[in-house]
């Protein structure tokens, strides 16, 4: 997520600027930069790489004098990391520099709209649609020209911009991502994030969606996106600097766990065009489609996981084979792969040794590659000819939750867009997915309001040594990823099983008081998992079922507690089945006082075999 950070004052905007952003360093970036205004006019100095390259270019803020600037940390999303594509970025005719969080969705449409009109534009970002339609609309009235950019822009955005005819202000603007306003005496400023202003206010405003600041040293202006003034209550915020990064979260994993319906929306959204998948510039025709003999899915640790659920989307929806592996299996194991393979890689950080390695194996024999990763420009990204981004933002905390989340949206993005191109599914079926897919998000949250019911739970059995997780078809997937998520975080053993191989010797651990997690969410079994839920009884578990809401009554009758997700497509169910499963690994972990965000003998990146 980027980092944003304003100050209008008496004081040397620069140093404060990069004190700001140095704060917002937990969030993840690649690239920073600061535009300040002094009497030579607006400046804009900034580069890829970390904050102290900067820092080193502006000798610490002493080189670059001024009372008014806006500075930036970028993740990456649209244009990888480069100084060019770094922000802030700047009008062709130099009026405006523009510090952007979140993602334009139509920007492509509106550039090349104004690129016809004559504009020229520097970067391959997103953002710099925005610079370059302020300057379009500009004629003297600076919040007239933010109301027509946000009537035209779609998509998320936290803005801070400087005009130069306005020099000792700073405007700010947001829609879906944070943005605040600090004040201060004879200061003021804006933040994406309260860290970045802690040390010199602690009252700030918030900023509500299309609400536009207008901020001097003495003065701080609000109006609606009509242009209207509007009042605003102050907050007074208590937080220390610790609790403030997390976002007032105890920890990263559950603000991660808390940022996936916003980080589904991000990824899906910009994707689903009047009913149709769009995958970015990827283009996978019908007849290269037909041409494939197998698709292969190579991950390692939750991403694999993905993989074997994204094994049932694609043999249910597209009738084509696939295979999922680990990357340290796969890269050694000389598998039959040619050109008519289309290999996939599932990478949070795009860096993981092992399936680097597995990329490099598949292309080595000939096929595609298409990766799905969420760090920009990282390693595995520029070594596949196609990528695909999950948008959810860094995950700073180990066990990965959003981009468990976002990559399996990515692969169901995946699936219907060829399903469409090779007419496996009927409209109505693609018509109802598709739907499905839109309101994932809203599934995600609904799924996240039950938060005490799995408090409760966990409070009753943190103490256990061993939990299993059982499941069948696209549920035995998601107990996979349940199980890791326990034994990474909490150290409890746990394992995942098919319920149909518990028979097959497993159910011998059974004994008095086992706690047996029973995921049954894929209606079409649900009397099979009944069985062996009965079976596991018999021998003295406990058993914590995860249901649909049609299946609650059933599932009550059958074990010792309950938990409900919404009806989704079948192939999406993991998605919801999870959010419990994850918070239930978080709240056992935090009962038994286990170093959530870091836990023992594991890195966020294995870059390593
Ligand atoms: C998941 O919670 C773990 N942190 C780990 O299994 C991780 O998924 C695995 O190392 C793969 O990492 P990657 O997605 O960055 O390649």
């Amino acid at each position: 997520m980027c980092g944003i950070v304003g100050y209008t004052g008496m004081e040397e905007a620069s140093p404060f600027l990069l004190n700001g952003l140095r704060k917002l360093e937990y969030r993840g970036y690649d690239s920073a930069g600061v535009a300040v205004y002094n009497d030579t006019g607006l400046h804009v100095v900034k580069s890829k790489g970390r904050l102290s390259v900067l820092e080193g270019i502006l000798e610490g803020g002493t080189k670059l004098p001024g009372r008014v600037g806006i500075g930036h940390t970028r993740w990456a999303t649209h244009g990888a990391p480069s100084d060019v594509n770094s922000h802030p970025q700047v009008s062709d005719g130099g009026k405006f520099a523009v510090v952007h969080n979140g993602i334009i969705e139509n920007y492509l449409a509106l550039k090349n709209r104004l690129i016809s009109k004559g504009v020229t534009f520097t970067s391959d970002t997103d953002t710099e649609v925005v610079a370059q339609l302020l300057e379009y609309y500009y004629d003297g009235d600076v919040l007239s020209a933010i109301q027509k950019v946000i009537q035209r822009v779609e998509g998320s955005y936290a803005l801070g911009i400087l005009c130069s005819e306005f020099p000792e202000k700073i405007f700010a603007v947001r829609k879906d991502s944070p943005l605040i306003v600090g004040v201060g005496k004879g200061e003021n400023f804006i933040a994406s994030d309260i860290p970045a202003i802690l040390a010199k206010t602690r009252e700030i405003y918030r900023l509500k969606d299309r609400e536009i600041a207008v901020l001097s040293r003495e003065t701080i202006e609000f109006y609606n996106g009509e242009g209207e003034p509007v009042e605003k209550e102050i907050e007074h915020i208590e937080w220390d600097i610790s609790a403030a990064e997390k976002g007032g979260y105890e920890h990263f994993m559950m603000k991660e766990i808390c940022e996936q319906p916003e980080a589904l929306r991000k990824t899906i959204s910009p994707r689903i065009r009047d009913g149709h998948i769009v995958l970015d510039d990827i283009e996978l025709t019908a007849e290269y489609l037909r041409e494939i003999n197998k698709v292969f899915i190579v991950a390692c640790g939750t991403a694999y996981h993905v993989g074997v659920v994204a094994k049932y989307a694609f043999e249910r929806l597209l009738k084509v084979p696939m295979e999922v592996d680990v990357a340290s299996e796969f890269r050694y194991r000389s598998p039959i792969i040619d050109e008519k393979s289309l290999v996939i890689i599932i990478s949070q950080s795009g860096e993981t040794a092992d399936t680097l390695a597995a990329l490099r194996e598949a292309k080595k024999q000939g096929a595609r590659v298409l990766s799905i990763v969420n760090v920009v420009g990282s390693t595995i990204a520029n070594e596949s000819d196609d990528v695909l981004y999950t948008w959810a933002g860094p995950e700073i905390a180990v066990a990965s939750t959003k981009a468990y989340s976002t990559q399996l949206a990515v692969i169901y993005l995946i699936v219907l867009y060829m399903a469409e191109k090779l007419g496996t599914v009927s409209g109505k079926e693609f018509a109802e997915y598709v739907a499905d897919l839109e309101r994932l998000p809203e599934f995600v949250a609904s799924c996240l309001n039950d938060k005490e019911t799995i408090q409760y739970f966990a409070s009753q059995y943190f103490n256990a040594k061993d939990m299993y997780f059982i499941g069948r078809n696209v549920d035995y997937a998601a107990s996979l990823e349940a199980s890791l998520k326990l034994k990474e975080i909490s150290y409890i053993h746990s394992e995942a099983y098919t319920a149909g191989e518990l028979k097959h010797g497993p159910i011998s651990l059974i004994e008095d008081g086992t706690l047996v997690i029973a995921i049954s969410t894929y209606e079409k079994l649900f009397d099979k998992m009944v069985s062996n839920i009965k079976e596991v009884k018999a021998r003295g578990a406990v058993v914590l079922g995860i249901t649909t809401q049609r299946k609650r009554k059933a599932m009550l009758d059958a074990v010792d507690h309950v938990f409900c997700v919404p009806k989704i497509s079948d192939f999406m169910l993991p998605s919801l089945s999870i959010i419990p499963l994850q918070l239930f690994a978080y709240y056992v972990a935090s009962m038994k006082g286990c170093d959530i965000d870091k836990p023992r003998n594991l890195a966020k990146s294995v870059t390593v075999e």
